[in-house]
Order: structure tokens, then sequence, then C-alpha cells
């Protein structure tokens, strides 16, 4: 559904480049995590798979189409909710649909999706009134309401605390099954990164490149406690500590070695 079409990308003015030779495949209704530390272009990444950006060498292609500006069938959710302050819950979460131009049914479909996010009782609510994790809620229902096939999002939970971040993350993953969309997740958190994915993207730095990759062949709703999450979890460290090493050395890029999956 989704093939990232070996893109690099140097910004104006520098002469490092950012993002190097990455080439992923992503399958409609995958949940897949891209786990780096910061600053090595994560988000550099999600805003090409977004059209926010072009990248200098390469292309993004969304059912063989290359993506060359942005669309409500593709939406971004970041750390921040931005919503308008000044507006309910109800008008924040119906901005998807103003923006794209869709007028029938809004009330309906609005309603439905603060159901669905748990927010239902909210709606006619001025925003600042909630909390963080209820605000990330309305962005999620906002991202929600063009029914998008590809959900991107850029480290959406950071800013929360550790329990309201932990259903979210459950929450936002079961939405997605249940709609059939397509998940792409930016963060430098291991926990998130096995909880809500199927695939774990490693990302070096300097420049970035995907340098492994771990399969969480684990049932939904995740369990934290269980002993296999674990187990995945500290295999996601070591593989994640052991590129770093292997980028000093100067070892080839995942897709030119052979790919070994880490079930
Ligand atoms: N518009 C830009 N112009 C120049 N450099 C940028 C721009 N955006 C990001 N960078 C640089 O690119 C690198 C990667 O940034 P970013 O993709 O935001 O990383 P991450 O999301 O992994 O923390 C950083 O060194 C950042 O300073
Ligand atoms: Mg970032």
């Amino acid at each position: 559904m989704l093939s990232i079409d070996y893109i690099s990308h140097t910004f104006k003015g520098q002469k490092q480049p950012v993002l190097k030779d990455i080439a992923v495949t992503i399958e409609a209704g995958q949940q897949v995590a891209l786990i780096g530390r910061s600053g090595c272009g994560k988000s550099t990444l999600l805003h090409m798979l977004a059209g926010l950006t072009l990248p200098s060498e390469g292309c993004v292609r969304i059912h063989g189409k290359q993506v060359i500006k942005p669309s409500a069938k593709w939406n971004m959710m970041f750390q921040r909710p931005s919503l308008y302050p000044w507006m309910t819950v109800k008008q924040n979460a119906a901005l998807g649909l103003v923006f794209a131009g869709e007028k029938a049914n809004v009330d309906a479909r609005v309603g439905e999706l603060l159901e669905l996010v748990g927010l239902a009782d909210k709606a006619d609510v001025n925003v600042q009134q909630l909390s963080g994790g209820q605000q990330q809620r309305v962005a999620l229902a906002r991202s929600l309401a063009t029914d998008p096939e590809l959900l991107l999002l850029d480290e959406p939970f950071s800013a929360l605390d550790a329990f309201t971040r932990m259903s979210l993350q459950d929450e936002v993953s079961a939405i997605a099954r249940k709609k059939n969309i397509t998940l792409v997740i930016v963060t430098h958190d291991i926990d998130e990164a096995i909880a809500m994915s199927e695939r774990v993207l490693i990302m070096s730095q300097g420049p970035g490149q995907i340098v492994g990759e771990l399969r969480v062949e684990l049932p939904y709703p995740r369990n934290r406690e269980q002993r296999e999450y674990s187990g995945l979890r500290e295999q996601l460290m070591q593989q994640f500590s052991d590129s770093s090493h292997a980028k000093k050395s100067n070892v080839a890029p995942l897709h030119q070695q052979q790919r070994v999956a880490v079930a």
C-alpha cells in the first residue's frame, strides 16, 4: 500500500544528508513503528509520507502513486494536539471535514467519532477545559473524520502521563485495526513501539537509515506484563544498541544485508 522508494534527503544549505537510502514497503492495515534517537530524521521521514516535504532523492508511493502533496486520506497527528482554543470539542473535531470540504452529515459523523474516542459527553465543552489526554483524543477524532487510509503519528503521546499514554496507545491501535487504517508511528519509546506495532523499524542517526527490524507477533491488545512482551523489549534494546555499534563500523544498511525477522 505504502512504499518508500530509496529516499535520501539533504536539507538546503547542508552538506550531510539527514536521510539516506530508506527503502520500506508497508501493507494495507499494517501497524508499523519507526524508532530512533532524537534528531535522527524520524519526523522528516514522516513528513515525506504525509506529502509535507519532498525528498531530494527517491519518492514515497501510496497505491503505486507518487505522493507529492498532502491529502485527507493520509492524516498526521502530532505531539501537541493543536486545537483551536476558542472552539468546542465538536467544532474542533469537525475541522477535518470542514478542511476537506465535506458538508454532508457533519453532526452525525462527528457524533460517532466522539463516541469512538470516548468523548461523547464532552461534545459541547470548550477544549481548554479538557485534560491533555482528552485534547489528544479530540485531535484523534479530527484526524479520523475524513476516513483516512493511513494515519501518521509523530510521538503523539509523549506529552501525556504514563497511564493516559498507555490507554491511548491501546485505543488508537484498536481503532486503527477496527477501521483497517494503516498506522505509522514515530517514537523514541521502546515500549510504545512494542505496544502498538507489528513491525518495529530501527533507525540510525547521521545519516538516518533503517538498520534493523523487529517483528512483534503478539496478540492485541498487548499485555505489558507478559513474559514474551518483556523478551521483545529486551531484544529491541539489544538490536538498537547493536545497530548503533554496527553504524560506527560502517556495516551495510539493512536492505543490502539479508533481512532477518526476529519473532
Ligand atoms: N527544515 C529543516 N532545515 C534544516 N534542518 C532540519 C530541518 N528539519 C529538521 N532538520 C534537521 O534534521 C535532523 C532530523 O530532524 P527530525 O526529522 O526532526 O528528527 P527527529 O524527528 O528524529 O527528532 C535534525 O538534525 C534537524 O535539526
Ligand atoms: Mg521528531
